[in-house]
């Protein structure tokens, strides 16, 4: 790879769901090797849609890439399966931190290596990584997944792609539904692997504040297209961030306490209906 070309391009791409709705319109981003890019935006924006369809995951929602290319590493991954990218070292943590929740956290971490050829010593090596990062994890290392609580799943979810000896991590939201001081516990675990193991991620998230904290860019997703980007510092000064997604006036006061906790969230049930969260 050149050094010029970003590890993961989306250009142009445009998401259709149920052939009928247009939900990514021409989305543009670039994660360099080594970054870390944070995609923000409301309820709906389509950060997930942006995420599976990098991820190749969107067939099972009924949607498809009509437009637009994905390249990572050099190469168009938009025509591959979703099974192809975890070998080539792109993995994902999907929204709401999905753990196999009657397999132990061991079990759970262990089906991130499933892919790998690269033998029993350097899988044992990957999961004393996991067990470093996060060390509750170690103590809870035979408890089934379901018993987690939702901080510890989210570690489980972020352990299980490390499994997979990533170059990239795509990780959508992994500060829901979490206490602010263990949002930061994670994503200072994130800075670590991405300064000590140089693992490239980008970040879907709402919580813009913590997400420009850590990131060295970011995109503002806003009805399916990116409406602004920048390097973090430069979006954490920009007044209609401060206004809109940080809760600050123009004299930098906080206007609410959690802009993300001030939006209501909603689930896609399996019955196919939304309800807030
Ligand atoms: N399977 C689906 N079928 C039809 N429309 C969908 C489907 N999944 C998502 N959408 C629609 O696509 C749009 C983007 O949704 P997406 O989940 O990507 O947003 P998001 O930015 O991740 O939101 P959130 O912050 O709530 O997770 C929304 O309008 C949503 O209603
Ligand atoms: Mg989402």
């Amino acid at each position: 790879m050149s050094e010029t070309q970003p590890l993961l391009a989306v250009n142009g791409v445009e998401v259709v769901y149920d052939r009928a709705a247009l939900v990514l319109k021409s989305v543009s981003l670039a994660v360099p090797e080594g970054g870390v890019v944070a995609l923000l935006g409301p309820n709906g924006a389509g950060k997930s849609t942006t995420m599976k369809a990098v991820a190749n995951l969107l067939r099972a929602d009924r949607g498809e890439v009509t437009r637009g290319s994905i390249v990572y590493d050099g190469r168009r991954i938009d025509r591959l399966g979703a099974a192809d990218l975890a070998p080539r070292g792109l993995s994902l943590v999907m929204e709401g931190r999905h753990c196999f929740a009657s397999l132990s956290v061991e079990e759970n971490l262990r089906v991130g290596a499933f892919t790998r050829r690269d033998g029993r010593a350097a899988v044992a090596d990957s999961l004393d990584l996991v067990y470093r990062c996060f060390p509750r994890l170690k103590l809870r290392r035979d408890s089934p997944a379901g018993l987690l609580s939702g901080g510890e799943q989210q570690m489980c979810a972020i352990g299980r792609a490390l499994m997979a000896k990533p170059r990239m991590i795509l990780l959508d939201e992994p500060s829901m539904g979490l206490a602010p001081q263990l949002v930061d516990e994670i994503f200072e675990i994130l800075r670590r692997l991405n300064r000590e193991e140089g693992v490239s991620f980008l970040l879907a998230e709402q919580n813009a504040a913590a997400a420009l904290r850590y990131a060295t860019h970011a995109y503002l997703l806003e009805n399916g297209r990116v409406v602004l980007d920048g390097g973090a510092a430069s979006l954490r000064a920009d007044p209609v961030v401060q206004a809109s997604y940080l809760g600050l006036d123009a004299d930098g006061r906080q206007t609410f306490r959690d802009p993300a906790a001030a939006r209501p969230r909603q689930r896609w049930l399996c019955c196919g209906r939304w309800r807030p969260e």
